[in-house]
């Protein structure tokens, strides 16, 4: 590829020395790199309750059992989102309940979430796709008012904020990832935020359902453990917060350059047949788009097809991504719970224009202006044809 669509800023140089410390110390999996690591996100994201665990996928897990879901259980997420928001949700037993999308913010649409609400329903699972906030207020006061736990999968959402606060701070639980094409990566790895109370189970959690962590038992303490409940075996290694560490002090101006390439193409593509993400109508000057990803959807309008665009795109080497195929298309979940197209219109006409452009803190202003102007040549051509 010449122009990739994703390229983690982390170079040998960086993460070298903390790699070399990762292995000389001969800690190799959770310990000092990781306690280290773990004290930078806390820092980042305002909270001490802070748990890394080697993926989103195993946070996401980690934290259903420690918010206490049965089987039967039903849980609502949106349609629009990756598989591992459903799939967790799917081996823990519980029963999904997909919402249709917003048209404008491409989030989950409120309305259609509280109307899927029944008596057993327990919580909802909102992803701020591609790091844009949810109206925060409202989801939270809707699932108060229904006693739902509120989970983030904020995968996309490690810099996001919403009224001046990080969004951690309006749920029950949020789900981070720093998979290697996220904001901040560790190559595989992720974290949980949650109230100061559900901490120590989901350390707990995360290692076996060990009373406490192998480091503190290492590090002075004695042989003796107990398992308090049935856990994963999720914890994050030194090697891999070593990757994350080289990433943390540049990740705020990492983010202001997100921020404004993404401002840069809205700016560039103002004119053309294609719809761009609105942020959340109630978002104030205090609120905060992570800018993990571009997407963009190509009108229904413009005598565009999007496979076209995506043909131009691939014959000239320049990275693209769909984000998401929604839940509802795959076969499996068809299978499992007869999901349709029908029930989820946005999302449908979201999905069939949909386009992620490259975005990430290298990408130059050089090969951005070529991105767009491929995007208008293949859009113009195939107006006129
Ligand atoms: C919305 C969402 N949730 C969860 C995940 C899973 O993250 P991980 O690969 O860290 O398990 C992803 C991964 O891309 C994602 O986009």
């Amino acid at each position: 590829m010449r122009i990739p669509f994703s390229r983690a800023p982390l170079t040998w140089e960086k993460a070298s020395p903390y790699l070399k410390r990762a292995i000389d110390n001969g800690w190799l999996t959770t310990g000092p790199l990781v306690q280290q690591f773990t004290a930078g996100l806390a820092a980042f994201l305002e909270t001490e309750n802070v748990v890394p665990v080697s993926s989103c996928t195993a946070a996401l897990q980690i934290t259903l059992a420690a918010a206490d879901l049965k089987a039967g259980d039903e849980v609502i997420l949106p349609s629009n989102t990756f598989i591992a928001t459903l799939e967790t949700a799917e081996l823990h037993g519980l029963t999904p309940r997909l919402a249709d999308i917003d048209s404008d913010t491409w989030n989950m649409s409120l309305e259609s979430a509280e109307k899927l609400i029944t008596a057993r329903t327990r919580a909802i699972i909102a992803v701020p796709f591609a790091g844009n906030a949810l109206p925060m207020e409202k989801l939270q006061a809707l699932a108060k008012r229904h006693k739902l736990t509120l989970i983030l999968d904020c995968a996309h959402a490690l810099e996001t904020r919403y009224a001046g606060k990080p969004l951690h701070a309006y749920a029950d639980f949020s789900c981070y990832s720093f998979y290697a094409t996220k904001n901040l990566t560790t190559a595989e790895g992720g974290a949980i935020v949650c109230a100061a109370e559900s901490i120590e189970r989901v350390r707990a959690l995360s290692l076996h359902g060990m009373s406490r962590a192998a480091w503190n038992r290492y590090a002075g303490g004695t042989w003796r453990y107990d398992i308090v409940e049935t856990g994963f075996k999720a914890n994050l290694t030194d090697i891999h917060a070593g990757i994350g560490l080289a990433q943390l002090a540049e990740l705020r101006q990492n983010h202001e350059r997100r921020l404004a390439l993404a401002a840069r193409y809205e700016q560039a593509l103002s004119d053309l047949p294609v719809r761009m993400q609105k942020l959340t109508d109630d978002m104030t000057n205090a609120s905060e788009h992570a800018r993990h990803l571009f997407c963009i959807s190509i009108d229904k309008n413009a005598r565009a097809d999007r496979d076209a665009v995506i043909d131009a795109f691939r014959e000239k080497s320049i990275g693209y991504s769909v984000h998401f195929i929604p839940l509802y298309e795959f076969s499996n979940v068809k299978k499992l719970h007869g999901f349709q197209e029908v029930d989820f219109p946005h999302n449908a006409e979201y999905f069939a224009g949909a386009l992620s452009l490259p975005l990430y803190p290298t990408l130059t202003h050089a090969e951005q202006d070529e991105v767009i102007s491929l995007l208008r040549a293949s859009l113009a051509y195939a107006a006129a044809t």
